[in-house]
């Protein structure tokens, strides 16, 4: 049966890098992948044309595909915008309406670009971390938030840190039954130090792999320690499980010891059954938009993250990233990893790889 994919472009370099992954969608249909490839408007370029950074009609079309594939969203253009408006609040709205509570980040070093990195080669080569990131709670969430006027006049910005055990344990249920198809082993980063909610995930992930998962080696970590053994010696990380903020930040420094923002996909799950939400863990890069030279592979291995986990062709997702791989291999690159390519050549040697 013919499957759908919900594609996202957004703002910025979205539509550059997604055009590369329509691309690579289109070469597999072309050679038998029942997938049909629809698109709906999405953040600034939503808000421009409809008002509002995602309508109903695209939330519903996003929970009725077999997979979403989004690009990046946001933008100066719209930061003027009531915050409730904001691109970023539709990507916010779209993931907490598909439900998808587990953000699978991989940071994986490809073999060619170990010294792409700015850490040196000793600490990069090899590397394959997963993080696995809550994502639809915590403080991006949580109530009560917003900026009020104080009686004297000053005025108090608020945001709240909140998790429950259900939404703890959950995700922590998909780090640990992934982390069974790795080294069985889970590193869970939190504040407990500092914050109840981070001594109650603390506990909770303790809790569960007690009673479940004893076959798993967990060990637990302060964030701001976390942050810092990420440079001192990254490979000692296989799975790292984070709440929702920790997590966004610390997938951003683990992108560099791969070499560039610009490589790293990421999936978000929900439910079983339910469609996944991929999209590259970078953002619009308003500061090189437009000049068609941002690198398009995060996009394309988040096409092959939504083949593996949402479309049942894990065998796919295996030759596309080998694709990137040997184009990696063959010099392929960028400007942010070193080299001159337009994001429509790096899209061409990859198409060339895969055959
Ligand atoms: P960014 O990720 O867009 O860019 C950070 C730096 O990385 C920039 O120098 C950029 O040029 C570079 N970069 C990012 N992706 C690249 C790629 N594929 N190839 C080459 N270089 C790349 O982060 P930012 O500048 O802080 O944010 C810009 C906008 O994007 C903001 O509005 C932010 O909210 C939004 N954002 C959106 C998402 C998303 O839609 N998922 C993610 C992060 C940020
Ligand atoms: C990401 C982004 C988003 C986040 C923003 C744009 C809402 O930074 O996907 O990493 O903070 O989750
Ligand atoms: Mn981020």
């Amino acid at each position: 049966m013919t499957k759908t994919l919900l594609l996202l472009p957004g703002d910025g370099i979205g539509p550059e890098v997604t055009a590369v992954a329509r691309r690579v969608a289109g070469r597999l249909i072309a050679q038998g992948l029942a997938l049909q490839v629809e698109d709906a408007l999405f953040g600034g370029a939503a808000i421009d044309a409809e008002g509002a950074p995602i309508s109903d009609e695209t939330i519903a079309r996003a929970k009725a595909a077999d997979a979403v594939l989004m690009g990046a969203v946001g933008g100066p253009a719209w930061v003027d915008q009531p915050f409730d408006n904001r691109p970023e609040a539709g990507l916010l709205k779209l993931r907490a309406a598909m439900n998808v509570y587990a953000n699978l980040r991989p940071a994986r070093c490809f073999a060619a670009l170990a010294d792409a990195s700015s850490l040196k080669r000793i600490f990069v080569e090899g590397l394959d971390i997963m993080f696995v990131r809550e994502l639809t709670g915590g403080v991006y969430f949580g109530e009560p938030r917003g900026i009020e006027t104080l009686e004297n006049g000053e005025r108090r910005g608020v945001n709240t840190h909140v998790y429950t055990s259900s939404e703890i344990r959950r995700v922590a249920r998909a780090a640990f039954e992934l982390a069974r198809t790795r080294k069985n082993e889970v590193v869970s980063a939190e504040k407990g130090n500092v914050m109840e909610a981070g001594l109650l995930w603390r506990a909770e992930v303790q809790a569960l792999r007690d009673a479940e998962y004893p076959d798993i080696k967990l060990s637990h970590m302060l964030a701001d320690n976390m942050a810092m053994q990420l440079v001192k010696n990254p490979r000692q990380f296989d799975l790292i499980l984070t709440d929702n903020l920790f997590g966004d930040i610390l997938s951003d420094q683990a992108a560099m010891l791969t070499g560039s923002l610009g490589m790293l996909p990421s999936a978000a799950i929900g439910a079983a059954g339910k469609p996944g939400l991929y999209e590259p863990i970078h953002g619009s890069a308003p500061d090189t938009a437009g000049r068609g030279v941002a690198n398009p592979s995060a996009a394309i291995l988040s096409f092959a993250m939504a083949l593996r986990y949402s479309l049942g062709r894990a065998d796919l997702a295996d030759r596309v990233e080998a694709a990137v791989s040997a184009a990696l291999d063959a010099g392929a690159r960028t400007p942010d990893l070193g080299g001159t390519m337009s994001t429509a050549a790096m899209g061409d040697a990859v198409l060339a790889k895969l055959g």
